[in-house]
């Protein structure tokens, strides 16, 4: 509750007093729509101690109001027995007169404002001209596994409601903030958070996360917390390669794949987003604050007006590293992706850009197709080169119609011949962009993101549309609407191959040109939205040159990504290996390729399939070159590939030894019934004949029996079936010799 007295009125000013007045009665009483303080309920509030607790099945997260009304996170972690131990939220005292007790606190949705010295979820400046906001207790409403808290402005009508989901069988928690202006007066929002994860006060936690670039995405990478910020960022207009909006936290030597405590967290972003890793003195707080980017940010609401933020997800693991990312594949596949309520297994694809890059003609694709479809390849893709007069990567884009030198009777022989052979058909477009040297930008060059009278750098000899422009965007939709209308185009590979450059939108008004970072994805999420709901069967991928478009805002509209352009077998097992720390296999399209690949590498076949079946398999290979040997091996691999798919998409996946670490990498999937269970290993380089360490399964049965089928004979092991325990502990022993050698170790449990 508010206090009223004189050192508030002091704090407040004379005028402010109504304001606060009116919170301390519309805060007075609290709706409580939870069961009892007892209960199993996802959101419980325990009116009493003014405590909200948030409840997975094995996690618990506790929030509070502390004597001043601001909320105040309490706990994240492992799942706590009783509300009885709890007590009610208190702010810490000011440790000095340097370190206030706004910035001591671990504010759940901290303002910039006061003596607030910490990363802030929200800073704003006022038409007046103030700059200072401190938010404070208004009301809390709950619905089943949502809990909404609304904060207020100590004087002013600007408003907050925090919004948290819980997902229970997942152990993760979603928070979202909407900025409410009610004000009578244009408040500019600089800087837009999601909110803070917390982790429990101490030294010594280490950062895990995801760097990389172009063709070598998701590199896992670890370093020690220290007091200071490290901001993971994009200011790139999209996701980015070179970091991915993912986090993980330990307490450093306390964690592993299978033991310890993980914090993990992830934004639902594909612009420009940050989070900031923060150690605050003096007891070593560590918390995360994400959001929006800050950088160039700028967002004037008008009165009445509202800005809503990213989703930010967060779970907790006590079983490492590797169920943190089981729990994050299964929230993808169950509560992301758009067939989460009907899950189905990605089919093997065929792409053509590796085989044919801009060289594509109907006669040439159909020959290629008519190959994919001998060794199983359930969806054809035609990638660029198909449409306007795009024979290499200095023409065409934006002008999606079909090229009449390379398909006279358009698309449509091509597609039906492809369905003639059991196979969808799928095209790859780039709707954002655009080449100088093109119909649409002949037509309409301001459409293009420019300043006036400033340079347009080109990147791959393209520009980027101004996709928050509300002509661009009906533009971009009503052209992919036409194609997928007029043909039977059953997915899209949709490509962005540069990051944004002079990012003006002279058209807007000048307070809100810097919108465009935002408004940009938001159309762009709004096309597929509404491709898709026109579109129901629609699959789309997403691709930025790679992996440059992974995250959890776009994986809510696409049915998977493009990885990485570097397809080269041995790089891939650890692009692989970082991309599962945050992401689902089932989502990772890998493609088999031809080599010598990138480095020069090559590696077998068998090694190369290998690989790319421990996600979403897709072959990218020349078919034209390959031989009889080659097409037998691939039928077979397909066919086991088709055997298995279930389990490697829809399973659990156990890390078991890492690129990072020796000469073997080894993972395993188990299928969510636990019957079948899939054990891949590669053998990068052998050395002195040394044998390769045996490699004992996970998440097994270990009364169970299991049937055990070695493909190629190289398991040392000859017996038809083991027990669970024998697997599990004592383990399997494979006869992996030389370079780049493989294995495939298939175990269904014996009934
Ligand atoms: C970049 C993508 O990552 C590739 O797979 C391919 O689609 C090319 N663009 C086509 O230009």
């Amino acid at each position: 509750m508010l206090k009223t007295g004189k050192n508030l009125r002091r704090r407040l000013g004379q005028g402010a007093l109504l304001g606060a007045l009116m919170i301390a009665v519309v805060s007075a009483p609290v709706r409580v729509h939870g069961e009892g303080a007892m209960g199993d309920a996802p959101v419980r509030h325990v009116a009493d101690l003014r405590l909200w607790v948030l409840s997975t099945e094995r996690t618990s997260y506790v929030m509070g109001l502390n004597e001043r009304d601001e909320l105040q996170t309490l706990y994240w972690g492992e799942r706590l027995g009783s509300d009885h131990d709890l007590s009610a939220a208190h702010s810490r005292g000011e440790h000095a007169s340097f370190d206030s007790p706004e910035t001591m606190t671990n504010l759940e949705y901290p303002g910039w404002g006061g003596r607030y010295y910490s990363e802030p979820a929200l800073k704003v400046t006022l038409a007046s001209g103030v700059r200072d906001l401190v938010l404070k207790y208004v009301s809390q409403e709950i619905r089943g596994d949502t809990l909404e808290i609304r904060l207020k402005d100590i004087q002013y009508d600007l408003f907050v409601k925090l919004t948290y989901k819980v997902f229970p069988k997942e152990d993760m928690i979603r928070k979202q903030a909407e900025i409410d202006n009610r004000t009578p007066q244009v408040v500019t929002v600089e800087s837009a958070q999601s909110g803070a994860w917390y982790v429990p006060a101490g030294e010594g936690y280490r950062l895990t996360y995801l760097t990389g670039r172009w063709a070598g995405e998701t590199q896992l990478t670890r370093e020690p917390i220290l007091p200071g910020k490290k901001v993971l960022e994009s200011r790139r207009g999209n996701t980015s390669h070179q970091l991915n909006p993912w986090f993980a936290i330990d307490a450093r030597g306390e964690a592993d794949e299978e033991h310890g405590r993980v914090w993990f967290g992830a934004l639902g972003w594909s612009g420009n987003w940050k989070l900031v890793v923060e150690d605050t003195p003096p007891a070593h707080q560590v918390r995360v604050t994400g959001g929006y980017n800050d950088f160039d940010f700028s967002w004037p609401l008008a009165p009445g007006e509202s800005l809503s933020t990213p989703p930010y997800y967060g779970g907790f693991s006590r079983q490492g590293f590797g169920e943190a990312s089981r729990l994050l594949h299964r929230f993808e596949r169950d509560e992301i992706l758009p067939d989460r309520a009907h899950p189905r297994v990605r089919p093997v694809l065929y792409n053509s850009w590796e085989a044919t890059e801009f060289n594509v003609s109907e006669a040439g694709q159909k020959a290629l197709a008519e190959k994919a479809a001998k060794i199983g390849v359930e969806l054809f893709v035609m990638d660029d080169g198909w449409f306007g007069k795009r024979n290499d990567d200095h023409a065409g884009l934006g002008d999606w119609y079909v090229n009449p030198q390379k398909f006279p009777n358009g698309l449509k022989p091509l597609i039906s011949y492809v369905n003639s052979l059991g196979m969808d058909f799928g095209l790859w477009f780039e709707p954002e962009m655009v080449n100088p040297d093109s119909d649409l930008y002949r037509q309409h060059p301001d459409w293009a993101m420019n300043f006036p009278g400033r340079p347009r750098s080109e990147a791959r000899n393209q520009l980027v549309l101004n996709m928050a422009r509300q002509d661009v965007k009906e533009y971009i939709f009503g052209v992919l609407d036409k194609m997928l209308s007029e043909n039977n185009i059953k997915y899209i590979k949709w490509d962005m191959n540069r990051h944004f450059g002079e990012p003006g939108w002279q058209e807007a008004p000048l307070p809100e040109q810097k919108e465009i970072w935002v408004k940009y994805v938001r159309n762009v999420y709004e096309i597929i939205d509404r491709l898709r709901a026109k579109h129901p069967s629609l699959e789309i991928e997403s691709c930025s040159g790679g992996g440059g478009r992974v995250d959890l805002g776009i994986l809510e509209r696409v049915n998977e990504v493009w990885t990485s352009d570097n397809t080269e077998a041995f790089d891939r097992l650890r692009i692989q290996e970082g991309f599962s720390f945050a992401h689902a296999p089932k989502i990772m399209s890998a493609w088999v390729t031809d080599v010598p690949n990138m480095n020069g590498r090559s590696t077998p076949l068998p090694y190369r399939f290998l690989v790319a079946m421990q996600g979403a398999l897709g072959i990218g290979s020349n078919l034209n070159k390959w031989s009889a040997e080659d097409f037998a091996l691939a039928t077979r691999m397909v066919t086991t590939y088709k055997s298995i798919r279930e389990t490697v998409q829809q399973g659990d996946l156990y890390r078991l030894f890492s690129p990072r670490e020796g000469e073997l990498t080894a993972n395993q999937y188990v299928s969510a019934d636990g019957k079948q269970a899939v054990l891949f290993a590669f053998l990068h380089s052998q050395q002195y004949l040394r044998p390769a360490p045996t490699v004992c399964l996970r998440g097994l049965d270990g009364k169970a029996a299991y049937r055990i089928k070695s493909l190629d004979g190289k398991l040392v092991e000859k017996q038809e079936v083991l027990s669970g325990s024998f697997l599990m502990h004592h383990g399997l022993n494979l006869n992996l010799r030389g370079d780049y050698d493989s294995t495939v170790v298939i175990l269904e449990k014996a009934e």
